[in-house]
């Protein structure tokens, strides 16, 4: 298939644009370079095994480049990553929150209409459910949507987008199918070495212990330990960014016309803040310090997702469920990239 990437030069997108390339795919990708790296499609370039790549440095609301990229190369299929994602940075600005990651993706959504695009994958969010209620944990897709963070709530306007525009199409009789895939904590690198997670301000849990593990940061702050779970510290899904983008080829692939589909994308359990930088220092077997602090505000105790719906539906579930192989997969890229993309 050929396929837009947007945000293909940040973590999650370049890990995708990578596996569809080395499935043959053709690629375009348009990404305007605000949070992501320019050597992530550089090495795109080096190793894209056949698939054929494109990129242009864009902001998805250039209506005129993306839809420039997409008739170029016979674009059928949009997968959307491009966004702001920062849940603290979006309740200092959310009016940059908005712009970009819902005025972006109207005019996104507007290139796509006027060049017939026929399936969208867009990258949603388990924020867009807020604070679920203790019997809705894990949490399934029918779980009431409540974001509570500027951020979640942008992502939830994405998916409200989709529906109404995937209306339109149905009525009108044009062919489109979306699905909103609602991500737990995405973790992991590239096992090839070649990708990895590289954000600046790092706010993931998984790379900040890692940062501390190399010295790269002083300590690393437990925020909370008197939550309701079995250690008193928060509790969380992390998928591995492989599975994660497996997850997006099996969807794509199933996509057909006047879908609208919603899944959640996580392993189905939750590991705590204590399990995440207990296995760090097993994986690394490098100390260092870890302070206790005080509540986030707005942190659920526990939030994982319940994945039947994708495994039921499309027959796909997450390959990797243990913590050690998660970390030692990112220990590997911060390991031998301590600069990241600098490097
Ligand atoms: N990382 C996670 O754990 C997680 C969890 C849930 C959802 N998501 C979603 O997944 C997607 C990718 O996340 P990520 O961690 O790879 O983020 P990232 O910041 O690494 O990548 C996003 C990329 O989009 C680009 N971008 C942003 N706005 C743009 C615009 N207007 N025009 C063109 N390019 C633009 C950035 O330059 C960057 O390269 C986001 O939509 C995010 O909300 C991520």
């Amino acid at each position: 298939m050929n396929v837009l990437i947007t945000g293909g030069a940040g973590y999650i997108g370049s890990h995708a644009a990578q596996r569809l390339l080395r499935d043959g795919h053709t690629v375009a990708v348009v990404d305007n370079l605000s949070r992501g790296h320019r050597a992530a499609v550089a090495a795109l370039q080096d190793g894209a095994n056949g698939g054929r790549l494109a990129y242009a440095e864009a902001d998805i609301a250039d209506r005129a480049a993306v839809e420039g990229l997409i008739t170029a190369h016979g674009i059928t299929v949009v997968m959307h990553f491009a966004a702001f994602a920062s849940v603290g940075e979006s309740a200092q600005d959310p009016l940059l929150y908005y712009r970009n990651n819902v005025s972006g993706m109207i005019a996104l959504l507007e290139a796509c209409a006027a060049t017939g695009i026929e399936r969208f994958v867009f990258s949603s969010s388990c924020s867009t459910y807020g604070q679920p209620p203790e019997h809705l944990i894990p949490t399934p897709e029918d779980c009431p949507q409540a974001p509570i963070s500027p951020y979640g709530m942008t992502k939830l306007h994405g998916e409200h987008l989709l529906g109404h525009y995937a209306e339109r199409c149905r009525a009108a009789g044009r062919p489109f199918a979306f699905a909103a895939l609602r991500y737990f904590n995405v973790a992991g690198a590239d096992r090839g070495g070649r990708l990895g997670e590289d954000h600046d301000p790092e706010t993931h849990l998984i790379p900040v212990v890692l940062q501390a593990a190399l010295g790269r940061r002083e300590r690393v702050a437990i925020l909370g330990t008197d939550y309701p779970t079995p250690d008193g510290t928060c509790v969380r899904d992390y998928i591995h960014v492989e599975d994660l983008v497996d997850a997006h080829v099996a969807v794509m692939q199933a996509l057909r016309p006047s879908d609208a589909r919603a899944y959640n994308l996580g392993i189905g359990k939750g590991y705590s803040v204590r399990e995440i930088i207990d296995a760090a220092r097993a994986v690394t077997a490098r100390p260092f310090e870890v302070v206790e602090a005080a509540r986030r505000p707005g942190d659920p105790p526990r939030l994982y997702a319940d994945p039947a719906r994708i495994e039921r539906e499309i027959g796909w579930r997450a390959s990797v469920t243990d913590l050690h192989t998660i970390i030692a997969s990112a220990y590997a890229w911060f390991r031998d990239h301590p600069t990241g993309y600098g490097a």
